[in-house]
């Protein structure tokens, strides 16, 4: 067993720190304030290779693979969760048309994504009456002559005021649940697709999520993506490797706040010493740390396992639960120990807190990563 990152990972995640710290952290309040998308700093990050971690270099990607992916996602999560967000949702987008597409479709698609010239990927499965249960998606996509013409609704969707290029879900047979599920790809601007106004978010809010509306809207038959009624099996594959995203984006967003708390800690006094000293502190400071590294223990393990090309259903859920929980807690001491200054946006921690409270419930609320983990312990054992 080897904890020490090989070199292309360590390489990666240095670059992505590098760029976190000095380009991303100082602009990151008044991003978040002003509800600014961060266009210049996405196509930055794609120079450095970071829209497709680990996607082939054939596709524009780094090809570093998914251990790389996670740490990197970690650092630009310290920088700004924002990004870190958009960042997740475009690497998901450009693996799955890697995995699912045509090779017509990876030569189109993938590398406009990892160039930066689509400022993003989107993912479009979630509808206002379908979250947790996919399975009841109503869109639908009826087959007209060499098109399919998608109507219905999509809700809360991750830079789908910038996508390039959407994977979208929709139902191509009457026939109730997964099966009757298939997936396209739909090109940002399409006639017929309407991007609703973007959601006043209580944290993420440099972040872009609006809702979608199909209207007749025309795709080329060739932008179906998979086999006709494969598409609710992509969107689970697609989910359990985003699902090591987002664990590593709020592993993140835990760590400065944890390295904020810790800077105060040190600095303000009261009672005539460094709070630091008082042990109502240092034991939260102790607890925040070794649940986000328990946490990253578990990211890294799913990274790996993906990384090999073993099963990891069960063990990116365990890490999205942990990770995402952990990450609550932990910007939530960060809050306290910051007192009243925690309250108030001076202070980074109170963006921690609200970027933070999300973790636990997109690509999967911590009820599903639990659904999933017992699904998996009851069918495959307990080991
Ligand atoms: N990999 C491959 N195939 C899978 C799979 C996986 N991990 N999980 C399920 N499947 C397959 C099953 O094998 C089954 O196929 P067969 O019938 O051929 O065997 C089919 O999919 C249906 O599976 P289930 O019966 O298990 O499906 P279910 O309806 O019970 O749902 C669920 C399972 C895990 C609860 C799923 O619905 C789920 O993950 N829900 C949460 C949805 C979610 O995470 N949404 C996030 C939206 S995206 C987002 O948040 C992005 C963002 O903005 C940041």
């Amino acid at each position: 067993m080897d904890f020490k990152p090989n070199e292309i990972q360590t390489a990666v995640r240095d670059a992505a720190r590098r760029y976190a710290q000095e380009r991303l952290a100082p602009g990151a309040r008044e991003r978040d304030r002003n509800h600014t998308f961060p266009k210049a700093e996405l196509r930055e990050m794609a120079e450095l290779g970071l829209m497709g971690v680990n996607v082939p270099e054939a596709f524009g990607g780094a090809g570093a693979g998914t251990v790389a992916y996670s740490l990197a996602m970690t650092e630009i999560a310290a920088g700004c969760a924002s990004t870190a967000v958009t960042m997740a949702v475009t690497n998901m987008c450009a693996e799955l048309i890697c995995k699912a597409g045509s090779e017509e479709q990876k030569k189109r698609y993938v590398p406009h994504l990892t160039s930066g010239e689509y400022m993003a990927g989107a993912f479009a499965l979630s509808e206002p009456q379908a979250g947790s249960d996919p399975s009841a998606m109503a869109t639908f996509a009826e087959k007209r002559g060499n098109k399919w013409v998608l109507n219905g609704a999509k809700q809360w969707i991750t830079s789908g005021a910038y996508a390039g290029v959407m994977v979208v879900w929709a139902r191509t047979s009457r026939e109730p649940g997964a099966k009757g599920i298939s997936c396209f790809l739909v090109e940002g601007g399409t006639k017929g697709l309407l991007v609703g106004k973007a959601e006043e978010k209580m944290g993420l809010k440099a972040s872009n999520t609006v809702p979608l509306t199909f209207e007749d809207c025309e795709i080329p038959e060739e932008n179906l993506m998979g086999q006709v009624g494969e598409g609710f099996k992509w969107a689970m594959v697609a989910l359990d490797g985003g699902r090591i995203g987002i664990a590593s984006q709020a592993l993140g967003i835990g760590r400065a706040a944890l390295e904020a708390a810790t800077a105060y800690a040190k600095d303000r006094k009261a009672f005539g010493q460094p709070i630091g000293n008082f042990q109502g502190v240092s034991f939260k400071l102790a607890d925040m740390k070794t649940e986000l590294d328990a946490a990253q223990l578990l990211a890294l393990r799913a990274a790996w396992l993906k990384e090999e090309g073993r099963p990891f259903t069960r063990e990116a859920s365990m890490a999205k639960l942990f990770a995402s929980e952990a990450a609550n807690r932990a910007v939530s001491e960060a809050v306290q120990i910051h007192g009243g200054y925690g309250y108030v946006d001076e202070f980074p921690v109170e963006r921690h807190l609200r970027d933070a409270r999300v973790t636990t419930i997109y690509e999967g609320t911590s009820e599903i990563q639990r659904l999933v983990i017992a699904r998996e312990i009851l069918r495959e054992g307990a080991r």
